[in-house]
């Protein structure tokens, strides 16, 4: 991978990269298309990362299809799928970890303690084995990317950052390669979760300022859904993801929630601009 990008570097050619745990669905292709937009070349990786994710997550049952996925990334002419291996990545007596410190601990932090010190460490990784000038990452997993935005700043990776939009099932629901683990029922039950983000979303954009009360709001439409086990809702600022404390015009926000359907846990979130 190092060799390959130092020859396309050298040629003049940007590359782009789409880090991914595989199991590609239209949200990772969205990527990929904005990558094949603002790219000469076009890297996807697909590696199930151990170091995100807890003992009692679910790792070993993560869905893996490499036949599917390398037959989607040929129809997208992908110029370089990386699919290294466990032991390239993690060699035996690994020791280093990359951990991004406050914008870590808060919301999917308090609730995955690890997880985003396994992100920052494989993303930081990826971005060493293939020098990209840019990488993709999707707004589904906002806190991820505004984490990953701060280790590019701290660490001073030369790569710019690009976040693209969420893309939803044709009823709303956030695509996640983890929606098949949800029964029909479940999956009926998790669209709970889109509908009270966009009753905050109106809220908001009526005029509400008190992020409190648009919260309290989400909850009780949730709360209604007994089978939904709410982990947090909340209202930040879209840099740094701080919790708003009034939501002020010309300012932009993510509306965001996580709850476990089942024995699924799904995130989901909107982003608002008032004017
Ligand atoms: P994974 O869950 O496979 O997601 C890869 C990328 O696709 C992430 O940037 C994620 O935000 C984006 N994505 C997933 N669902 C999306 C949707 N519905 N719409 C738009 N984008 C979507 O996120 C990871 O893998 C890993 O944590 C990784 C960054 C690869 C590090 O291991």
């Amino acid at each position: 991978m190092h060799s390959v990008s130092r020859q396309i570097s050298c040629s003049g050619k940007k590359i782009g990269l789409v880090p991914t745990m595989g199991y590609l669905h239209e949200g990772h292709l969205s990527l990929i298309k904005k990558s094949k937009e603002l790219c000469d070349i076009t890297v996807v990786s697909i590696f199930v990362n151990p170091t995100q994710f807890a003992p009692t997550e679910d790792f070993e049952k993560y869905p893996r299809d490499i036949e599917h996925d390398n037959k989607l990334l040929k129809e997208y002419n992908v110029d370089y799928v990386f699919i290294p291996s466990l032991e390239e990545i993690y060699p035996s007596g690994y020791q280093s970890y990359v951990y991004v410190n406050e914008i870590s601990k808060k919301f999917e932090g308090e609730f995955r303690p690890a997880h985003f010190k396994g992100v920052t460490t494989v993303v930081s990784i990826l971005f060493n084995c293939v020098n990209p000038d840019l990488a993709f990452f999707g707004q589904k997993d906002a806190q991820q990317a505004a984490v990953i935005k701060q280790m590019v700043s701290d660490l001073k990776y030369d790569i710019e950052i690009v976040v693209c939009p969420i893309v939803r099932e044709r009823d709303g629901l956030a695509m996640s390669s983890r929606n098949v683990y949800l029964s029909p029922e479940e999956r009926t039950k998790a669209l709970t979760l889109h509908k009270a983000i966009l009753y905050a979303r109106k809220l908001i954009e009526g005029k509400e300022m008190d992020p409190q009360k648009v919260i309290g709001n989400m909850k009780v439409i949730i709360g209604e859904e007994k089978s939904i086990k709410l982990d947090y809702v909340g209202i930040v600022n879209t840099y740094g993801f701080r919790e708003a404390d009034l939501i002020e015009e010309g300012n932009e926000y993510y509306i965001l929630v996580a709850a476990r359907v089942g024995n699924t846990r799904l995130i989901d979130n909107e982003l608002v601009r008032l004017q």
